[in-house]
């Protein structure tokens, strides 16, 4: 029998996404089940837009009442099984079935009663984890829970930071009037004197994950750790970071629907995909001329301030660059009217369409991602896949995924550069541009680019090794 292992997270493709964090839950199992020597399974609050979508397929498994203060709440447990993967659900009128699934006052609350609901569900499921493995700050007290709660006590834990800039972060009258949780154990949940979802996953869990080896390394800083780092002092020897991979079937150009001509390694075929977006965008039609991207969220993390400082000065080069994504109106108003500035040359798409930025990736020639911090990154991975050069900062999981091309050894697969500084971008991109412009070099580049795979199978099994180092199981006769 392999281990079992229960994942609990607020996102998972393909019920819900607004982030990384979906991609990751949503197929590291698929590639962990691969194995007989593990078991996972993933636990999801039932938000309205999953209720809407899959709720026919569910099965309902029961209803426990979860205390909140003084009163109790009803906690409704589902299943599914898609793709081979069971699912759980947590129902709950009041805290999920509301329109989009972040951004109310009450989020600090949602999920410490998700957490509750997760830890006095475990006893009447019909799958008693041997490891719980939660996953970011919405989760992080589905930890704390099982440490404190008698019943689970010894199963095992795994905490995976995804984002430590997130961190739930509550008032301490609030969550004590709500959750009355004795005295002795306030010391582990609270940071600052407030009470931090993040910071009480980092505490008690027997071991902690990160998303690469760099970031890893990075939140151990003041200048990484958003405020934690110390914690880390204590913690150090049991984070390990794992870099996420990518799931191969569904990038692939030489299978996805949404771009007009499938390819492989194909640069003729690529350029017909170029073509066509050119066409779409109202670019002018040129198969031969380089073209920058970024497909991203439009905040601070991504780097756009960079961006901004030399986009203009960056346009006087022969070049097209396209931006898709949406995000804070700072720089939805910036790229608008860059847009106004050069529109032959920079088209702003502020909106997010999956079939677009499909088209994106397998049009391009170099994909920008100079973020501020970055703790894996799946864009940079999916560009590889679809061909498209990264031009990365070296932080995070883009250190660790994309190597500086050096035109001496004829190695690597990008362009990279160190400091956060507009002009060591504005540096490097016009670098890039005379790599494209050298037909030697730019071959030798793309041979490097072809190669770089990123698949699931290695990392995962760098989880599966974790969870067998971890010995203990669920109290059977609870
Ligand atoms: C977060 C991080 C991103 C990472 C993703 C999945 O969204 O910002 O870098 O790739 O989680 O782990």
């Amino acid at each position: 029998m392999g281990k079992k292992i229960l994942f609990v997270a607020s996102e998972c493709s393909p019920f819900v996404k607004t982030g990384g964090l979906a991609d990751v839950v949503g197929s590291l199992p698929q590639e962990l089940n691969k194995n007989e020597k593990t078991d996972v399974r993933v636990i999801l609050p039932l938000y309205q837009e999953i209720i809407a979508n899959w709720h026919s397929q569910m099965e309902l498994v029961t209803s426990i009442q979860v205390q909140v203060g003084w009163r109790n709440q009803e906690a409704t447990i589902y299943q599914l099984v898609h793709q081979g993967i069971h699912y759980y659900f947590v129902g709950s009128d009041y805290y999920f079935e509301r329109k989009g699934i972040y951004g109310y006052y009450d989020d600090g609350e949602r999920f410490v009663f998700f957490c509750r609901a997760v830890i006095e569900a475990l006893p009447v499921l019909d799958f008693q984890p041997d490891v719980l493995h939660a996953h970011d700050w919405q989760a992080g007290l589905a930890v704390a829970f099982a440490k404190i709660s008698d019943p689970v006590k010894d199963m095992k834990t795994v905490f995976t930071i995804h984002n430590i800039k997130y961190q739930g972060i509550i008032p301490k009258d609030a969550y004590q009037e709500l959750f009355n949780i004795p005295e002795e154990h306030i010391g582990g949940l609270e940071w600052n004197g407030l009470l931090n979802c993040m910071k009480s996953g980092i505490f008690h869990a027997d071991k902690i994950t990160t998303v690469s080896p760099s970031y890893a390394e990075e939140i151990q800083t003041p200048y990484y750790g958003e405020g934690l780092h110390p914690i880390f002092a204590e913690r150090r020897n049991d984070l390990i970071g794992i870099i996420n991979g990518v799931d191969l079937d569904e990038y692939n150009p030489m299978t996805d629907p949404h771009i007009t001509s499938n390819y492989k390694y194909s640069r003729i075929k690529k350029k017909e995909n170029k073509e066509n977006l050119q066409e779409k965008l109202g670019l002018p039609i040129d198969s031969e001329k380089p073209m920058y991207v970024m497909i991203t969220r439009l905040v601070e993390q991504k780097g756009l301030h960079l961006v901004q400082t030399i986009l203009d000065e960056f346009l006087q080069e022969d070049v097209q660059f396209v931006l898709l994504g949406t995000g804070d109106d700072e720089f939805e108003n910036f790229y608008f009217h860059a847009q106004q500035r050069n529109n032959q040359k920079l088209v702003s798409y502020l909106g997010f369409d999956e079939a677009l930025a499909r088209q994106i990736y397998a049009a391009s020639d170099f994909f920008v991602m100079p973020s501020l911090f970055e703790p894996c990154g799946l864009s940079q991975l999916i560009a590889l896949q679809y061909k498209s050069v990264p031009i990365v900062r070296e932080t995070g999981g883009l250190k660790d995924t994309v190597i500086p091309f050096d035109e001496t050894e004829e190695t690597g697969n990008g362009f990279s550069f160190s400091n956060y500084n507009a002009h060591e971008l504005l540096h490097i991109l016009k670098y890039s541009l005379a790599i494209y412009h050298d037909p030697t070099r730019w071959s030798a580049l793309l041979k490097n680019v072809n190669k770089s795979n990123f698949s699931w199978k290695d990392s995962a099994s760098e989880y599966a090794n974790l969870y067998q180092s971890l010995d203990g199981s669920f109290n059977k006769a609870y």
